[in-house]
């Protein structure tokens, strides 16, 4: 099903009796990603997934968001639908979404799942990056900077085994609203740290990371997962930064295992 909530939208799959999972998308994506591991579950979890305010077909404004905004955004859905407990599941920057939320209201989640993301915030010279994307898609377009940035995030493999879903990401990505991304961009860019919470997360935790993921590459998962205390790492053969597309049959089975045992 499908609705707007708080301008997003957001879909719904399963049996809302069923334990709820929430997915929050990476950058520059959306809900979509998600659908391999909401396929595989929704006969027994109750699966929320949404575009995040500004990508997809959300609801852009004029791009003033911020991490505490997507945030609030989060819980504005799960407190809409109704949703008692639920886990979420981030990547990358749904990840930092993700943490953000669990830093802020732990009590009101059972669960977390980290896919290919950080706890740090951005340095000085990942600011600087991020401030040339932004000028890049003023002056030349939204197209060349999603020819820049995103066949980097997938594996070689995936590059050409997978070209159908290669290009069909990209030209997704192409989709979106400009101003929405850049307004991601600076979400991201302003965003502060996670990192000294995970050592007081009590939640249990799923950490899964691509083997040829270069931008949250596994020794800095591990490192991530070896900071929280109720943890457990994998990372994902034959994929890079977006894993739940690249490997959905590795990232379905890890999550259904973890799901259980919560
Ligand atoms: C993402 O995949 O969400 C982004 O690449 C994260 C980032 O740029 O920091």
């Amino acid at each position: 099903m499908q609705k707007v909530i708080n301008s997003m939208v957001v879909h719904t799959q399963g049996n809302k009796n069923n334990q709820p999972i929430v997915f929050v998308h990476g950058f520059p994506f959306d809900n979509s990603m998600w659908h391999n591991q909401i396929n595989f579950l929704k006969d027994n979890f109750y699966c929320v997934s949404y575009d995040i305010r500004g990508l997809g077909e959300s609801y852009v404004g004029d791009g003033q968001y911020t991490m505490e905004a997507f945030v609030d955004d989060l819980f504005s859905i799960i407190t809409e639908l109704n949703l008692n407990k639920p886990v979420l599941c981030g990547l990358s920057m749904g990840g930092y979404i993700a943490l953000r939320a669990t830093e802020k209201y732990e009590q009101k989640l059972s669960g977390l799942i980290l896919l290919d993301t950080k706890a740090d915030s951005d340095d000085d010279d990942g600011k600087l990056v991020r401030a040339n994307k932004i000028n890049q898609i003023n002056v030349e377009g939204l197209d060349s900077f999603v020819d820049s940035f995103v066949p980097g995030l997938f594996c070689d493999e995936t590059k050409t085994e997978n070209v159908k879903l290669y290009e069909s990401t990209i030209a997704k990505c192409k989709q979106n609203n400009p101003i929405g991304v850049k307004g991601a961009l600076i979400a991201m860019l302003s965003r502060t740290s996670t990192i000294n919470y995970l050592s007081r997360i009590k939640l249990p935790v799923l950490v899964i990371t691509g083997a040829f993921d270069k931008l949250t590459p596994p020794v800095q998962m591990r490192e991530l997962a070896d900071k929280i205390k109720n943890s457990e790492f994998a990372i994902a053969p034959r994929a890079g930064h977006l894993i739940p597309l690249e490997n959905p049959g590795f990232v379905n089975d890890m999550i259904k295992g973890f799901l259980e045992n919560i």
